[in-house]
């Protein structure tokens, strides 16, 4: 097959684990796959798309992964150190049986990414960092459970902000919903991208090129790669049990980051402006897509 992969014969099993034979089961939707790749299209490789087994396990996962972030909603707050969210991250997660996949990941040092204002990601929690009246933050929550993964963020507002940062933080979240409304099966994750660039700029907003959402499930990052900087029609084909991230980082100036912070880690505007950032996981269904994490 166009992937290398072996199908399973006409009379085998289905390789979804379905338990049917492979002609009543994937049969017609392996040569859709096929013909769309010899007609040159980037078709995602099969080990990439989700068994239902898997997309169970990817929601246990992430019913740790949604709680953990309602958790931090309940008690952030003006005064609040991030270090004292990482620490609630890490309490509810392990008390629910789960781990928190940023922890070691990389050697990232702690259980959570906290991203202050100007921070575009990676923030590292830090109890020198005191949360004040007025700061947007980003709260990014990636859970293993079970050896499934599971990755969501949401932007909170510190108390009351500024008409431009509570603007940015709003866009940023319609940027997702017009994002997912691009979705269709069978279509190309560059519609995707296009339409959540597309109604950034028309809010006079950038976005970031550098970092993107990811194949997620089996590992923390797996293929495709999702930019938010990209062509409708273009990239991989959206195929049913495809699982991965949407999550635009958001400028309210210009595009370029700076990543030259000696942790090795804080990625920040280029030109210290405001940015945010919301992050969903879902998974491709024929009918469209369902959300797993947010
Ligand atoms: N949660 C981030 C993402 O959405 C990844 C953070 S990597 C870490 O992909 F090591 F910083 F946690
Ligand atoms: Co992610």
């Amino acid at each position: 097959m166009y992937d290398g992969l072996q199908s399973p014969g006409r009379n085998d099993e289905c390789w979804c684990g379905s338990g049917k034979k492979y002609k009543k089961c994937h049969l017609d939707f392996d040569e859709r796959l096929e013909e769309l790749a010899e007609a040159g299209e980037e078709v995602p490789p099969r080990d990439l798309l989700k068994t239902p087994a898997e997309i169970e396990g990817i929601k246990r996962s992430a019913e740790v992964n949604i709680g953990v972030l309602d958790y931090v909603a309940e008690r952030i707050a003006p005064g609040v150190t991030t270090e004292q969210i990482d620490q609630w991250v890490h309490d509810y997660t392990v008390e629910h049986g789960a781990i928190p996949a940023p922890l070691d990941y990389e050697g990232f040092p702690k259980s959570v990414c906290t991203s202050v204002n100007e921070v575009v990601c990676h923030g590292i929690p830090s109890p020198d960092e005191v949360l004040r009246e007025g700061d947007i933050v980003n709260i990014d929550c990636s859970t293993i459970k079970d050896d499934f993964f599971s990755d969501s963020s949401r932007m909170f507002c510190i108390g009351e902000v500024s008409p431009e940062a509570a603007d940015l933080v709003r866009v940023t979240k319609e940027a997702v919903q017009v994002g997912l409304g691009a979705i269709k099966p069978w279509g190309h994750l560059g519609d995707i991208g296009a339409a959540v660039n597309a109604y950034a700029r028309e809010h006079g907003y950038t976005v970031v090129r550098e970092f993107g959402g990811h194949g997620i499930g089996l590992e923390f990052h797996e293929d495709p790669f999702v930019s938010f900087v990209t062509e409708a029609g273009t990239g991989p084909i959206l195929v049913p049990g495809l699982c991965f991230t949407i999550e635009p980082m958001i400028n309210a100036g210009a595009q370029e980051i700076d990543m030259t912070d000696p942790n090795g880690w804080t990625v920040r505007t280029a030109d210290r402006s405001l940015t945010a950032q919301w992050e969903v996981q879902l998974v491709i269904t024929e009918d469209g897509y369902e959300l797993l994490s947010w």
